[in-house]
């Protein structure tokens, strides 16, 4: 063998060494785990929440808000709990609203990177905005509620008397038409793709529940809805949408 053969074969046998030896492995895992650390040191110092609504501004790139809570993961999901005792006339300000949609499935990182995670990034769930002043999508890539109806329709997102006094109700919606559109040559069977967005909406509901545990709000997500009366609302098409489940969140007394 000449030279130059026998160097090709060894850099070939050391690259599978370090490939498949442990030691090795854990370098490199740790190299990983030292960056995405960096980032989120870097996030950290940060921890502005790139988002603030307010209705009269619904349509335009929102502004910064932040959360101001000093609870940690453990306290936040020790304050995790169901509430429905909303009051009438309940409301939530615009940095609420803000922290909500950003924490419930915002853009956290460049590209399709959201806060909530998504089967192969397809972002299957949309969120839509009832409260008093009227519906809205939430779009978090360019972090605004996009208006679709100036009537407070928030009674109609589902059975339960306290819907309607709850100040946001999010409706969380399945289009199976994203995964066609972005995955053209996968076949993804009816009831798999059905559970990957449960997965991804249990996931947003959850980032809602945690928020509002941060901001001393009261949240129940709920499987109880009219699935078509929604539709018709937001004109989505019942072949390939369907609600997955709903959210009301509102103050809690004091
Ligand atoms: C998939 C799902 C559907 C739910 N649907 C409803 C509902 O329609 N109405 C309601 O009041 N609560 C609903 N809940 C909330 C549960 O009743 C609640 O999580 C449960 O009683 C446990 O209480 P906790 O969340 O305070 O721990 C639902 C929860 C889940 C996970």
């Amino acid at each position: 063998m000449k030279n130059s053969g026998k160097f090709i074969l060894l850099c070939a046998m050391l690259s599978t060494f370090t490939m498949t030896n442990p030691i090795f492995a854990q370098q490199n895992q740790k190299k990983q785990v030292n960056k995405i650390s960096d980032v989120r040191e870097e996030r950290r110092k940060v921890m502005n929440i790139k988002v603030e609504a307010t209705t009269q501004d619904a349509g335009k790139p929102i502004q910064k808000a932040k959360i101001t809570s000093n609870d940690n993961i453990q306290t936040l999901l020790e304050n995790r709990q169901s509430f429905r005792d909303f009051a009438e006339g309940d409301s939530l300000n615009a940095r609420e609203l803000a922290a909500i949609l950003w924490c419930a499935n915002g853009t956290n990182r460049e590209g399709k990177g959201r806060t909530a995670p998504s089967a192969l990034a397809m972002n299957l769930i949309d969120i839509y905005v009832f409260n008093k002043s009227g519906v809205y999508k939430w779009d978090p890539v360019s972090s605004t509620i996009l208006p679709i109806s100036s009537a407070d329709m928030r009674i109609e997102t589902g059975m339960q008397e306290f819907v309607q006094n709850a100040a946001l109700n999010l409706v969380m919606v399945f289009d199976s038409k994203k995964i066609e559109k972005q995955k053209p040559d996968m076949e993804l069977e009816k009831d798999k793709a059905a559970i990957y967005a449960a997965i991804e909406a249990g996931a947003i509901s959850e980032n809602i529940y945690l928020t509002c545990a941060a901001l001393n709000l009261g949240t129940v997500v709920r499987g109880s809805f009219d699935n078509d009366k929604i539709l018709n609302i937001l004109q989505l098409m019942p072949e390939n949408c369907s609600v997955i489940c709903a959210q009301s969140i509102g103050r809690m007394p004091k």
